[in-house]
């Protein structure tokens, strides 16, 4: 595998590749990876010839009161996961190779509606700093195809729309998400977890899937279900940021005929803030 810092060597390396007729697969990452890193890996991997990882640690996508400086930096290891699952390229630039103007006058990509609300309204400016850094990237990479997780459900809806709205040529994967036994899903900010604090956060997809099968069997007034949610997530010791039912496909607030929904949530456990997220399909009653 080979690591690239600059986007000159990126650029170059990615027309070679291109030029023995190899199609482009990209998964953007900010690093300390774990098993759902390397399964968005892999199948970028299946889909494409040619894989090319990035690790960059976004500060434009970090309030001001959040983890940038804490967030783990992992390179090293991370090179040998990558290495093992198949990627051919890792581009692992520095914040002057990404913002060389600096951030403060960089042109921003928002993309309205879907970046609203939900991690977009607890997490002002966020979507911006993803939208416009992965705009960046693709812009560098050129990539056919680029792989995301669905455990960050609302950044795939807004990559998904900047796409389709900025007639960008690539092609959007999601990746469902991967858990631990427990069901807790696999993030690297699960690091920041103590042993207390890990005993507990399985209860938050524990909970989502209480919603998901009271749903299952014809609930229908979701506000009352939202309230228990909230209820169950505080007994268990979480402290909910929000917990939504919405449509899945625009992210719009479900209603009682929507019939691809999705439950989010975001929870703080002590000073780490997890979110996960559950599809659930209603199948009409036959008539
Ligand atoms: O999901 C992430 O790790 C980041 O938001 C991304 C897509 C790499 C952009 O910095």
């Amino acid at each position: 595998m080979n690591v690239v810092k600059t986007v000159a060597d990126l650029r170059a390396a990615v027309t070679r590749a291109r030029g023995e007729g190899k199609r482009i697969g990209f998964v953007p990452t900010m690093g300390n990876l774990h098993a759902g890193h390397i399964a968005l890996v892999k199948k970028a991997g299946q889909r494409a010839d040619f894989v090319v990882a990035s690790i960059f640690v976004n500060p434009l996508q970090f309030g001001p009161n959040e983890d940038l400086a804490s967030y783990p930096r992992t390179l090293t290891a991370d090179q040998e996961k990558l290495f093992e699952a198949g990627c051919h390229l890792l581009f692992a630039p520095s914040v002057e190779e990404m913002y060389p103007h600096g951030q403060s006058m960089q042109t921003i990509v928002r993309v309205p509606g879907v970046s609203e609300g939900l991690c977009g309204g607890s997490r002002p400016g966020h979507f911006d700093g993803v939208s416009t850094v992965v705009s960046k990237l693709f812009n560098m990479v050129l990539p056919d195809l680029a792989v995301f997780g669905q455990k960050d459900f609302q950044q795939l809806a807004v990559i998904r729309t900047m796409v389709r709205d900025l007639n960008m040529p690539v092609q959007i994967i999601g990746q469902p998400t991967m858990r631990a036994e427990d069901g807790l899903a696999l993030s690297s900010r699960n690091g920041y977890l103590n042993t207390e604090e890990r005993a507990i956060a399985p209860a938050l997809y524990r909970t989502l899937n209480q919603l998901a099968d009271a749903i299952r069997n014809g609930h229908r007034n979701y506000q009352t279900l939202l309230a228990e949610g909230q209820q169950a997530l505080q007994a268990a010791g979480l402290r909910p940021d929000y917990l939504e039912i919405r449509n899945a496909t625009d992210l719009q607030p479900a209603t009682a005929n929507t019939r691809e929904l999705i439950i989010l949530a975001a929870v703080f456990l002590g000073k780490t803030r997890l979110i996960d997220n559950l599809l659930v399909d209603i199948i009409p009653a036959s008539v």
